[in-house]
């Protein structure tokens, strides 16, 4: 099987995660892209979905699904039991680099406004220790400098992201070299420098499941440790 194939298996196998009737959360990435057709094929199982981009949110419509505004969905006290997302790279405890697409802001955002996250990704995700994915970090753009050199005083080697813009107008800086030995501690660091708007660590709140296609099949693993 190729990545694609891979991707798609583990795209398919998160129809499973679902709860019939209810909004669903939805990432961005190939991968989800994958997620979104798949979903398209059996949208009366859903009540719409809560986009995490503008290039999730026209693939949803596309499909035939209902995109439905965030602020709207909570301030009707409705419910988002499950998000589905991608991830660049995914460790042993769920916790995960996001933001290869340029979508962190949007994906924590309505990662955390959901309940369950389910992680789909192929098996070339998964490491041991993270870091080895350029970690992805989206500034405010007259700050760029100012993070950029502080990121250097970590270790790190920022490198701006040529020609991108955010969803949220903003820049990315991809972020070589680091050795996040604490990613929690990290996060929160990075986190609080004024002009960052996210880091694509995802390792605070990760994964609670993730589900990992590989030649040799689909395995299912929880923040807990459980496999299936
Ligand atoms: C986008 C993301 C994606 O989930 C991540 O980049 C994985 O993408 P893909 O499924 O294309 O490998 O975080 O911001």
């Amino acid at each position: 099987m190729n990545q694609n194939e891979l991707k798609r298996a583990a795209a398919r196998a998160a129809l499973d995660e679902l709860v019939d009737g209810a909004i669903a959360g939805v990432g961005s990435g190939s991968t989800v892209d994958m997620f979104i057709d798949e979903l398209g094929a059996r949208r009366a199982r859903i009540a719409g979905a809560v986009s995490s981009s503008e290039r999730s949110s026209a693939r949803l419509r596309a499909n035939g699904i209902e995109v439905l505004d965030l602020n709207r969905v909570l301030a009707e006290g409705r419910d988002i039991p499950v998000y589905v997302d991608g991830a660049d790279e995914i460790d042993g405890a769920l916790r995960m680099i996001k933001g290869g697409g340029g979508a962190l802001t949007r994906e924590k955002i309505v990662a955390t406004a959901c309940g369950r996250f389910v992680c789909i990704v192929d098996a070339s995700k998964c490491v041991e220790r993270l870091g080895r994915f350029p970690l992805p970090v989206e500034v405010i753009p007259m700050a760029r400098e100012l993070v950029a050199s502080r990121l250097r005083s970590l270790g790190g080697r920022p490198a701006l992201r040529e020609g991108f813009v955010t969803d949220n107008g903003n820049q990315i800086l991809d972020v070589a070299g680091l050795e996040l030995d604490d990613p929690v501690a990290f996060e929160s660091e990075v986190n609080q420098w004024p002009g960052v708007v996210t880091v694509g660590l995802f390792a605070r709140s990760g994964a609670d499941v993730v589900i990992i296609a590989s030649p040799s099949g689909i395995e299912r693993r929880t923040a807990s440790g459980a496999r299936g």
